[in-house]
């Protein structure tokens, strides 16, 4: 994006070069090193967190050993192999360089790194959380790769432009008028999680528009949608729901997650419950409608949903009974038309399931017209869709729960 590498140049001149230097190298630390058993395990949890092995492995690549491209409005950049090998990798940093990397955006030799590597959220990692992070590291294969070359035409000390304009260095900051689990959720979201990274909308020079949080943002040619009140979600987020799609990418009356969200719940499955109930939590919190306003949102979407199963019974009632019962009594082989019946306006739908299972056969030796039984004929997806759409024609509301009583029935209670 040529317009973005124009401004970029023009803040450069505007703010001139200060504050933009490249910082020192810090030398190379000794290793092997090796860790307690707990601190991997935890830093291999917080590396779920913060999706590092989506952005440092190539298809089919070693894990961690970089490559992996990264499309940018910018151009593409390639993460970096973050095993311990000492020559092409990590190996010969520091718990001190590994730190700054993430806390302030600056390799070990001390040159800006790009913000596609998402430091601008890494920064709010605690540093007992990125000692963890950096044993996990320390102790995976090291991974002789090269890095590859990155291909955007903006110079790394332009990066320090950007950051002295649009990056803020610091830990996480607790919100003491919140409770603790409130604040671990935001301590995950905002930082390793990176959820605004997608979530956020950015600025031309693809800085997170602070104001905007969670608003919704663009990536990979997706949109991610709005997690706060602007939430696009027919039945809006709860806590539970919400939790539920981190952990499973599906939840209750929820979409699953596809695209660039897939990676992020697949990496979330590994991560502790408690983890992401404070994440549900605190995103839950961003939508500050009322109550009422979210009842009413969910409400309407589930009629609306109710709506396309009547559509599938009202196919299947088509097929299957309007050959008799749209004909009336009148006519020879027809039957009442339904909506004259009491099955479909009792407050139960078994009454019509038992009909529609059963049939009604006249008693032996008298004549009549028969309804025939359709056991076995419906599933319990059809039936229950053709219950609902009868239910819609009677002008009652609808019953509470069909598909439930129609297992019910179908597992043989009378
Ligand atoms: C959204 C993609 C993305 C995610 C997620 C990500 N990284 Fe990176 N990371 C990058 C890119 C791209 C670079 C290289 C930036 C550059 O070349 O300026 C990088 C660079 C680094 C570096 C500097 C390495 C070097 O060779 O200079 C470290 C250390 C690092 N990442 C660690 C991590 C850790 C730990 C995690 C998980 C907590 C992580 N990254 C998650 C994209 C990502
Ligand atoms: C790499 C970009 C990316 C990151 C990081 C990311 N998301 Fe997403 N997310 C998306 C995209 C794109 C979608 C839309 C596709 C879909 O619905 O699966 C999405 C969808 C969602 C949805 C479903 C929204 C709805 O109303 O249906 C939720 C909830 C969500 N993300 C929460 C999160 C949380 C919480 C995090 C941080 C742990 C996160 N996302 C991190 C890209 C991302
Ligand atoms: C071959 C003709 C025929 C078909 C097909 C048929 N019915 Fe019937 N149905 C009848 C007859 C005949 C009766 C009993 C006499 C009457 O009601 O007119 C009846 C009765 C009923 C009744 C009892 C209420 C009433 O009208 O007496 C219900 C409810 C009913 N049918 C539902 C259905 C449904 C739902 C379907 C489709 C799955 C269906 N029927 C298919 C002929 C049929």
């Amino acid at each position: 994006m040529i317009s973005g590498v124009a401004l970029l140049t023009a803040l450069a001149i505007v703010t001139g070069f200060s504050g933009c230097a490249s910082r020192g190298a810090i030398a190379p630390g000794a290793q092997p090193q090796s860790f307690p058993r707990g601190q991997v395990a935890k830093g291999a949890e917080l590396a779920h967190l913060g999706n590092c092995l989506g952005c440092h492995t190539a298809v089919d690549g070693k894990p961690y050993a970089g490559g992996t491209p990264i499309k940018t409005p910018f151009g593409t950049i390639y993460g970096t192999n973050i095993t311990p090998d000492a020559d092409t990798g990590i190996g010969r940093w520091s718990l001190e360089a590994f730190t700054r990397a993430l806390r302030e955006g600056v390799d070990r030799d001390g040159r800006h790194l790009y913000p596609a590597f998402p430091y601008d959220h890494f920064t709010k990692v605690t540093d007992e959380d990125i000692a963890a992070l950096y044993a996990f590291l320390m102790t995976r294969e090291p991974v002789r790769q090269e890095n590859r070359t990155n291909r955007v035409p903006i110079p790394r000390a332009f990066v320090g432009v950007w950051k002295s304009r649009y990056f803020t260095p610091g830990v996480y900051q607790p919100d003491s008028s919140r409770s603790a689990e409130w604040n671990r959720g935001a301590y995950l979201v905002q930082g390793l999680g990176h959820c605004g990274a997608c979530h956020t909308p950015r600025n031309k020079l693809g800085a997170e528009e602070k104001d905007a949080a969670f608003a919704g943002g663009e990536v990979e040619r997706w949109h991610a949608p709005a997690l706060n009140a602007a939430s696009p979600s027919p039945v809006p987020w709860t806590v539970e729901a919400l939790q539920q799609y981190l952990r499973h990418g599906i939840a209750d009356l929820h979409a699953m997650s596809a695209g660039p969200m897939q990676e992020v719940t697949h990496d979330l499955s590994k991560v502790a419950d408690d983890a992401l109930r404070a994440m549900a939590t605190y995103i839950v919190s961003l939508d500050t409608r009322s109550d009422a306003e979210r009842r009413q949102h969910a409400a309407a979407a589930l009629e609306r949903a109710g709506k396309m199963r009547a559509m599938q019974g009202n196919t299947i009632y088509d097929g299957a009974c309007a050959d008799c019962h749209n004909r009336g009594r009148a006519e020879e082989g027809g039957a009442l038309e339904l909506p004259l019946g009491t099955a479909l306006t009792v407050p139960t739908p078994r009454n019509l399931a038992y009909i529609i299972r059963d049939g009604i056969v006249p008693p032996e030796g008298e004549r009549g017209s028969w309804m025939p039984a359709f056991a076995g004929m419906l599933t319990n997806e059809q039936l229950t869709d053709l219950l609902i759409y009868l239910r819609a024609l009677s002008g009652q509301s609808a019953w509470p729960d069909v598909a439930r009583e129609v297992r019910n029935i179908s597992r043989g209670d009378q």
